[in-house]
């Protein structure tokens, strides 16, 4: 199983947490992920800290481990249960924890002053348009209720949401997570430092509103290198501030936008580079037209053994296509298959 170190523990990356957690179905599948807990922990050090939604403690734990003082508090009492288990389990004695609605007098009554307060709200499973109106607690609801506690708030929000779907004044920070888009968090007060920003983790490369932004051409042709973005940094809207940041790193390169589709974009360039914002570095192997027979031949001259299907393919016909590309393949070579306007992209990993 791949694995990836993360500070000075190794987490799994197939597994949400380094320990299997005491939890419900539902606890463990809405839990924040080790490496995205201790990083947001990190983010927010202070002294004293009240997660006022923190289900089974996935990341209480964490920041137990940064903070002071942590005040939990769960609607649920089976899940503050598990969230107090699981503090056990790793040796935190720094939590009160606190059953009952974030939003009653009583709970609000119980919390002192804080440094900061956060909350990673329910939601809906399923959702036509992630919006910040179907969370539970509402960030409004919440930003008064606790308005004598502090000004300062953080918290977690669908990451499928656009900066311009989030109607706060606050910043917009989308994860990607092993290359997947994974979390939004909303940072109001001083924890705020800029109005959109992108992190990848585990290794926690950040981007920022703040970087110096360079407008990319777009290009219906790619050049010999193509390149594939964190998906956060897509999703924040920074493609310009990423540009910049490689033309800084790199000079003044030729870097162009190729659109593939409405999910699918590269950043193209004559001249290779690196950056830890980009999670895919390609050499573009050969641009043809889309005719899998005809690919097939040309994948087996190349050596390949394996094909990545990057392509926007009628889901009735997607196996027969790809036995086709992949007949008889037994090559050393992995391979990235584009597909834009029935032209096919062929991509070696570099
Ligand atoms: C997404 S989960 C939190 C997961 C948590 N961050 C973790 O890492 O384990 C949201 C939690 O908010 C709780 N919740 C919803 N409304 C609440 C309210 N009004 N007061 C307190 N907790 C609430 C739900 O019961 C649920 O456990």
């Amino acid at each position: 199983m791949l694995e990836t170190v993360y500070g000075t523990i190794t987490v799994s990356r197939k597994k949400k947490f380094e320990k299997t957690l005491y939890s419900d179905k539902d606890g463990i599948r809405f839990a924040t992920p080790q490496v995205v807990a201790q990083y947001r922990a990190k983010r927010i050090k202070y002294k004293t800290l009240a997660d006022i939604s923190c289900g089974i403690g996935g990341q209480v734990i964490f920041f137990a481990k940064e903070c002071d003082f942590v005040y939990a508090v769960e609607i649920d009492p089976q899940k503050i249960e598990y969230a107090r288990k699981n503090c056990e389990l790793h040796g935190i004695d720094n939590v009160e924890f606190i059953c009952g609605d974030a939003l009653s007098t009583d709970v609000i009554r119980q919390i002192p002053k804080v440094d900061i307060i956060f909350s990673d709200p329910a939601r809906p499973a399923e959702e036509n348009k992630r919006q910040v109106v179907s969370l539970e607690p509402g960030i409004p609801n919440v930003i008064s209720a606790y308005s004598g506690k502090t000004d300062n708030f953080a918290f977690e929000a669908p990451p499928q949401m656009p900066p311009q779907r989030i109607p706060f004044d606050c910043e917009r920070e989308y994860m990607s997570l092993n290359g997947q888009l994974n979390r939004l968090t909303l940072y109001f007060g001083n924890l705020k430092q800029c109005e959109c920003s992108a992190v990848s983790l585990p290794c926690g490369a950040h981007i920022s509103s703040t970087n110096t932004a360079c407008i990319m051409n777009e290009t219906q042709t790619p050049k010999t290198y193509a390149y594939e973005p964190e998906p956060s940094v897509i999703k924040a809207d920074l493609l310009p501030q990423l540009a910049g940041s490689i033309k800084h790193d790199s000079g003044n390169i030729d870097l162009e936008l190729f659109t593939i589709d409405k999910k699918r974009l590269l950043l193209t360039s004559g001249i290779p580079i690196r950056h830890t914002m980009l999670k895919n570095h390609y050499s573009i192997i050969q641009v043809t037209d889309f005719e899998p027979a005809a690919i097939n031949s040309l994948l087996k001259k190349h050596d390949v053994g394996t094909v990545v299907l990057r392509a926007g393919v009628d889901p009735a016909e997607y196996w027969t296509i790809r036995n086709k590309i992949e007949n008889g393949l037994s090559g050393k070579n992995t391979i990235h298959l584009f597909v834009k306007n029935k032209k096919a992209i062929l991509c070696k990993v570099i």
